[in-house]
């Protein structure tokens, strides 16, 4: 037995007698440190680590984009905003007429054929009557509180405009803070004739403002028309012309990240595929690249799935160019025509589904074709001639409807590889960790032999402590696995705790998990869709979540490849599996009979025949119709999910139920709870699950479910099944109708101590990554092998604070604090603090 075996048999000892939630890992009150040892192997055999082992997925989610890191100040710029984007707007919406000195006029927003084209359809009309110092035109009041503007930058103006008039119109154009007091001077602007022109001019701030607004006046009279009436901070990110915010982009930068996924996400394959047309324009439709390149002037605008308008201002070249500037592999996300996020929905046109094959072959020639092909010269005409480089590209995200997703991926990757042999085409296996949609598409990601399968899941802390080794087990010769959005729910100290020891085991499978991302990336603070994000911004601000603070740490840490390591685990007590039993239904009526739970040892702990009423049950969930009729439980009502009752002591551990059970109508089975703790803490058979396809235990702790034993059983209706669930320990055995139909272990547990190690081949360096979730601080005996001569001293970064820390624009109590530990050697002891992540850069010599 080498060393390390033996310390893997030392930390499987541990984990028979392991824990389930992190408070019960130590008396709270009891702050002593607790002993571990960590061994690594530093000559033993390697795994490579992909550049994109951690990177970033950006969606325009909580206004990311638009009124985000897209610079642009003014809102509604171009007059689209419509209902269909919010029910709120109008195509006035972030606008308001305006008059000064007694002036008189009309401001209308017109879709007529004046219009500056067919993409940008609707236009200001302003019809001032304004003379002498008089003026008549619009305000602009930006996103959320008004634009922030900064005393001494510069800030460039533009407008396309066209006057009737025959000695054209002067508009003069200020910048105000929210009362309406100038922060610089007043531009002025002649509109000379009745073509669509673009004017610009630029001012320098001379004071700070957060409320600033936006005004332009017209003098004169007759009609002056106004579109895409922009104001751009001259400073945007690397400089690039139609840019982005500096302080966003380069908190990104910062993470080092090692590819870029955009532009979503649910806003991506929701909608309809229809071109952008009129006069249809006004539906949402999925993201079609093809809408946001080109000057901007002429890209339509849409309606986006988080319930607002994107402008496409930050389109398709300025994501390639945002992933090339912070040193990311891009990789794209097209619609597969099948929706998701709610819709389920799939688009089998033939006709329709080619020409989005077509625009996926015209994107790749787009980022990668010569100058001469006719999507290369228009990346060439926008100012890139050097192609983007892309070797990865997604079809389809969090499809519902794997059948149908998988059908149109096949075609998709079959055109993709005929025309582009070297691009990896991105699968995905649906919206969850687990569950029959995530079964199936697995199942036909293998089928069809796909190179990558992308995963997404948002789970309870708990779950991130749990599922450590969920990739030990996979296949290393099906398909990769790219983990392109996940993130723990909240967005404390604790979060990142538990995802980082998450992170952990990603890197550990580096050989199968090739590429990782928290989502979503960006929130602005005035309008969440969505929570937690990684980095919260306002106008004027931005900051990092405690999360983006451990993303940061890791995607600087990497390292090439992971050298052997193991850990000994918490030393807990483990707990039995314990918990009252419940019965519920899902859009089904069923009758149960004859319950029975009895002790491992022969006690009777509950019988019920149900000849009388039913008093021993309560209601969990308070949802359906139950009754007792003819001597049996009975839920009558067909159109309520999850009803269920329970009887029983949440202190039951190691029992047998049995009972039976008849289904009477619906479209599912039976439900049938053991371990019921309250109403997001149990286990269930869930016979006749998914329209009564499959069957399948699940454990659901916090309020979110997964997948422990999945079987194609479905449920006859008017047939009488005989139950029973063995509960011994942590182990649980199934029996249907007499007949064995599974058997589980619940062996997950929250280890909340973990560990990763990884080489620097550039620096030599050993990267020792810790997370000690707990309260207890991890005295630690770290003993290196095989790494030749070692530095005394080793750089340590670490993260550390109260696990309900929260950063905010005000505070941030979780930073990195950088140190340096002497005394290093082959034998070392360290102790970690608890709630600490640390990452310790061990030189050596071989
Ligand atoms: O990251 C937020 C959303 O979560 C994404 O749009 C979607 O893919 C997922 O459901």
């Amino acid at each position: 037995m080498s060393r390390l075996q033996s310390v893997l048999g030392l930390a499987t000892a541990a984990l028979l007698g392991g824990t389930l939630l992190p408070s019960a890992f130590a008396d709270p009150a009891d702050s002593s440190p607790i002993d571990y040892s960590l061994r690594v192997d530093a000559a033993g055999e390697t795994t490579s680590i992909p550049e994109t082992m951690h990177g970033v997925f950006f969606e325009d989610i909580n206004d990311a984009a638009d009124g985000g890191i897209y610079a642009e100040l003014v809102r509604n710029r171009s007059f689209e905003y419509d209902t269909v984007d919010n029910p709120s707007y109008t195509p006035m919406t972030g606008w308001s007429a305006t008059s000064v000195g007694g002036a008189e006029g009309s401001a209308e927003v017109v879709d007529d054929a004046e219009r500056l084209n067919e993409n940008n359809r609707r236009y200001l009309r302003l019809r001032p009557n304004a003379h002498g110092r008089a003026a008549y035109g619009v305000t602009n009041a930006g996103y959320h509180s008004g634009m922030a503007l900064e005393r001494g930058e510069k800030y460039d103006f533009s407008v396309w405009a066209r006057s009737d008039q025959p000695g054209g119109t002067p508009l003069t154009v200020t910048a105000t803070d929210g009362s309406g007091s100038p922060v610089g001077r007043t531009m002025r602007v002649r509109v000379r004739g009745d073509e669509w022109t673009e004017y610009t001019t630029t001012f320098v701030a001379h004071s700070d403002t957060t409320t600033g607004r936006l005004r332009v006046l017209a003098h004169g009279s007759g009609t002056v028309r106004l579109d895409m009436v922009s104001l751009f901070p001259r400073e945007t990110y690397k400089n690039e012309p139609n840019g982005l915010r500096p302080d966003l982009a380069r908190r990104i930068e910062a993470l080092n990240p090692g590819f870029l996924r955009f532009p979503g996400g649910c806003l991506v394959n929701t909608g309809s595929h229809e071109s952008y047309q009129a006069p249809d324009w006004e539906r949402r439709r999925s993201y079609q690249w093809k809408d946001t390149i080109g000057p901007v002037e002429q890209r339509p605008t849409n309606a986006n799935f988080w319930g607002y308008n994107q402008s496409y201002g930050l389109g398709y070249y300025e994501y390639f160019r945002f992933a090339e500037n912070i040193g990311a592999m891009p990789l794209p996300v097209v619609p597969a025509l099948v929706t998701g996020c709610g819709e389920n929905e799939a688009t089998h046109d033939p006709q329709l589904l080619r020409r989005h094959i077509q625009d996926t072959l015209d994107l790749i020639q787009f980022a990668n074709g010569p100058v001469d092909t006719e999507w290369g010269a228009k990346r060439a005409a926008m100012g890139h001639p050097e192609p983007f480089g892309l070797t990865h590209l997604a079809v389809g995200n969090e499809e519902n409807l794997p059948e149908d997703f998988y059908e149109h991926f096949a075609k998709f990757r079959e055109a993709i590889e005929q025309r582009y042999p070297g691009i990896t085409v991105v699968a995905n296996s649906g919206p969850d960790d687990s569950g029959p949609v995530f079964d199936r598409a697995w199942e036909l990601a293998r089928e069809q032999n796909a190179e990558m399968v992308d995963e997404h899941y948002y789970n309870n802390p708990q779950w991130f402590l749990e599922n450590n080794r969920r990739y030990d087990s996979y296949d290393r010769s099906g398909p990769k696995v790219s983990l392109t959005e996940y993130a723990s729910e909240g967005n404390r100290f604790y979060n990142a705790l538990v995802e980082s020891a998450f992170m952990t085991g990603l890197e550990r499978n580096a050989d199968v998990v090739r590429m990782s991302s928290y989502a979503p990336l960006l929130a602005h603070e005035d309008d969440p869709q969505w929570t937690p994000d990684m980095i919260w911004f306002d106008n004027h601000r931005s900051w990092g979540s405690a999360s983006y603070e451990a993303q940061k740490l890791f995607g600087n840490n990497v390292g090439d490849e992971v050298v052997p390591s193991e850990a000994s685990s918490t030393p807990v007590e483990r707990e039995p599996i314990s918990g009252a039993v419940g019965l519920s239904t899902w859009n089904t009526s069923a009758a149960y009979d004859d319950v029975r739970v009895t002790s491992a040892d022969g006690r009777t702990l509950l019988t019920d025949d149900f000849s009388g009423d039913a008093s021993q049950w309560s209601e969990l969930t308070g949802t359906g119709d139950w009754s007792v009729q003819d001597g049996a439980y009975v839920q009558s009502d067909t159109g309520v999910r999850n009803t269920m009752v329970t009887a029983g002591d949440k202190s039951w551990s190691d029992y047998d139920l049995q009972l039976s059970a008849t289904k009477r109508a619906g479209s599912e089975g039976f439900l049938v709870a053991f371990g019921v703790k309250g109403t997001g803490n149990y286990y269930w058979w869930n016979l006749g699950g998914w329209n009564n396809t499959r069957s399948a235990v699940q454990k659901t702790t916090a309020g979110s479910s997964e997948t422990v034993l999945s079987e194609d059983t479905t449920i006859e209706t008017g047939r009488e099944y005989d139950i029973r669930i063995e509960v011994r320990g942590r182990q649980v055995t199934l029996f249907l109708d007499g007949e064995k139909w599974g058997s589980f272990t619940d062996e997950q547990r929250a280890e909340p101590f973990r560990q990763v190690v990884t080489r620097d081949n550039e620096t030599g360096e050993l990267i020792v990554k810790v997370v000690n979730a707990q309260d207890n601080p991890a005295r630690t005996e770290l003993d290196i092998e095989g790494a030749g001569r070692l530095a005394s001293t080793a750089r340590l970064t670490t993260l550390q604070g109260d696990p309900d820390a929260v950063n905010t624009a005000e505070s941030r109590p979780i930073t990195p604090e950088k140190s340096v530990v002497r005394g290093v050697d082959e034998n070392f002891t360290h102790t970690f603090p608890a709630h600490s992540i640390t990452v310790m850069r061990i030189k050596h010599e071989n």
